[in-house]
């Protein structure tokens, strides 16, 4: 492959704000840390790795909420979403056996639907664990995170969670994330941080992102200032319209405007990264094809490193290394490539 000059974001549509001396980062590996390195190399050199760095299982596509912003939401109204369920464990077991052997180093456990809304999810985390994947993490609503579920998740090994909470103030959070209410996620989010600093859990990363929607700009350095002290890390991740565009979003009433022209320096450093594995199987080249559009295989008739190398993903490479992603639907359509919080962290 050939070495890149362009500047390829290792992840496009989002920025992240860390506070000073994090504890979590002196308890993680040298392992750890070399795959954090092979994360921005390999889309930098458009390597490929032998196997994916990280599998985003959506092991259910369940979820309490209905968040207006949200793109299973919006696929829900329009009538256009997927059947809904959840991923069998001798599934899941197959996919992280086979991960084992190729060393796979993490596991994001969501896609659209909420982790904490299924059932097995303490037994994946652990069974993950024990086969050595070394970053196990998901996002979570944390609506349905009691002190309970804290302690079990916590127990059984997850190395990563990162918060959802849209807005700084109950009255913007309520007027989106419908089905839960401001005070139960912020009581939930600050009871898991005393549980986990008061246990021995200090290489657990702990983020709460906003998903910034038209007219919240406004608000982000108060949420930093305000969740900063907190839980340690602060992310920012750039609204995608489901529709395309012309969503409108009650908390500022206005629609984005995104820019899906052609960028020439523009490589997707997600086929080069990360495989998304949706609760029924079908596999998919990046987060933002919500819709399922270019599907690239099914791991309940081929394997992981199967689809990993076999032509969908063969097709969708070279048209990001050739320059010519606009040959590809779903590229054509994105709006990573014109990106606003193109930070890399
Ligand atoms: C789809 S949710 C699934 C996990 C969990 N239910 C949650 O809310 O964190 C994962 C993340 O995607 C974000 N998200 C949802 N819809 C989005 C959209 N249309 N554009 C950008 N981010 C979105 C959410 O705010 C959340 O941080
Ligand atoms: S909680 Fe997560 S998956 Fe559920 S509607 Fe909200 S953003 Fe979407």
């Amino acid at each position: 492959m050939q070495e890149s000059k362009k500047d390829i974001k290792s992840n496009a549509t989002y920025s992240e704000i860390r506070a000073d001396d994090l504890e979590w980062p002196k308890h993680r590996s040298q392992e750890y840390w070399e795959y954090r390195k092979k994360w921005s190399e390999y889309p930098e050199k458009m390597k490929v790795p032998e196997f994916p760095l990280c599998l985003d299982i959506e092991t259910t596509n369940i979820c309490n909420l209905q968040c207006t912003m949200c793109s299973r939401t919006i696929q829900i109204e329009d009538g256009t979403y997927s059947d809904i369920g959840t991923m069998p464990m001798d599934v899941y077991k197959k996919m992280i056996d086979e991960g084992s052997k190729y060393k796979l180093p993490s596991i994001k456990l969501n896609y659209l639907g909420e982790p904490l809304a299924d059932k097995y999810i303490i037994e994946r985390i652990r069974y993950a664990k024990e086969k050595g994947v070394i970053d196990v993490m998901f996002n979570t609503n944390a609506s349905l995170l009691d002190e309970e579920t804290a302690h079990q998740l916590l127990d059984a090994g997850l190395d990563s969670i990162y918060f959802s909470v849209d807005g700084i103030s109950a009255e913007t959070f309520n007027k989106i994330r419908i089905g839960t209410n401001y005070e139960t996620v912020l009581k939930n989010i600050k009871n898991f941080m005393k549980i986990k600093n008061d246990g021995d859990y200090k290489h657990v990363q702990t983020r709460v992102s906003m998903t910034v929607l038209p007219g919240m700009e406004k608000e982000m350095e108060e949420f930093a200032k305000f969740w900063l002290p907190i839980v340690g890390q602060v992310g920012y991740g750039e609204w995608v319209d489901a529709r395309g565009k012309g969503t409108k979003i009650e908390v500022s009433n206005a629609t984005v405007t995104t820019n899906y022209d052609y960028n020439p320096d523009f490589v997707c450093a997600q086929p080069f990264q990360r495989m998304f594995i949706m609760w029924d199987g079908v596999c998919t080249p990046c987060c933002p094809d919500v819709a399922r559009k270019y599907v690239t295989g099914n791991v309940n008739n081929s394997s992981v490193k199967e689809i990993w190398d076999g032509p969908e993903y063969q097709r969708m490479r070279s048209a990001q290394t050739s320059g010519n992603y606009f040959n590809i639907d779903i590229c054509k359509e994105c709006y990573i490539p014109q990106a606003k919080y193109n930070t890399k962290v």
